[in-house]
């Protein structure tokens, strides 16, 4: 367990690759209430989490939000190449790389701070998950995912409000292969000022 929380948020990194072990009840537990205790708009903890705690299912909801890519628009990008993404690699078909469990975060639609809302909690979670040895990723495309025919399916079934709409996933598991080590940090980000 790491305990410098600074150390901690420095060696967190997403991670793409994942063994076939699944997480401890106790610890999904922790991860969720990381999320619960995010900070969130005025107060209103209004997002919500769904939890794909299985693999196939993760598997098929993976594959949709792949789908999901738009690569018309991503000449040069570049992710990683020791973790790559579906960005570096247009061979991987789940956009969860194969993690045993997802939660999906779900924010109240046309709420002005949804989106930061989302985020902040899927921050909360991967922290908490680092803390306990979990690895993770965040992962993006939450509304085109569950815009998808397949995806309006699952929303029924899991009983979905109408009123909320995913913004984001977090994959959960353990690393497979090499952890890889702290990132450096690009120059010229910060400006202190005094007036
Ligand atoms: C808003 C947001 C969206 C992201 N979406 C994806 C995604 O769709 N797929 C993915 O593999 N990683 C995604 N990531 C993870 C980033 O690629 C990753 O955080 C970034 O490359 C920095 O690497 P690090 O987390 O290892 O420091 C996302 C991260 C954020 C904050």
């Amino acid at each position: 367990m790491k305990n410098d929380l600074l150390e901690l948020m420095k060696e967190r990194r997403s991670i793409r690759k994942y063994t076939d072990q699944t997480l401890r009840e106790a610890d999904l537990q922790k991860i969720i209430e990381a999320g619960l205790y995010a900070p969130n708009a005025g107060g209103g903890q209004r997002s919500m989490f769904v939890v794909m705690n299985d693999r196939d299912l993760v598997e098929r909801v993976g594959r949709i939000n792949a789908g999901c890519m738009r690569r018309d628009h991503l000449a040069g990008s570049y992710v990683s190449a020791e973790q790559p993404s579906l960005i570096d690699d247009p061979t991987i078909k789940s956009g969860f790389y194969g993690a045993p469990v997802v939660i999906a975060i779900f924010a109240q639609k046309n709420f002005l701070y949804n989106i930061p809302d989302a985020f902040c909690c899927a921050e909360n979670m991967v922290l908490e998950a680092y803390h306990l040895g979990i690895a993770s990723c965040i992962v993006a495309r939450g509304e085109e995912t569950f815009a998808t025919a397949e995806g309006k399916r699952y929303l029924e079934a899991w009983k979905v409000p109408e009123t909320m709409e995913c913004k984001c996933f977090v994959l959960l598991g353990y690393a497979d292969g090499a952890y890889p080590g702290v990132k450096k940090r690009r120059e010229g980000r910060v400006l202190v000022v005094t007036e």
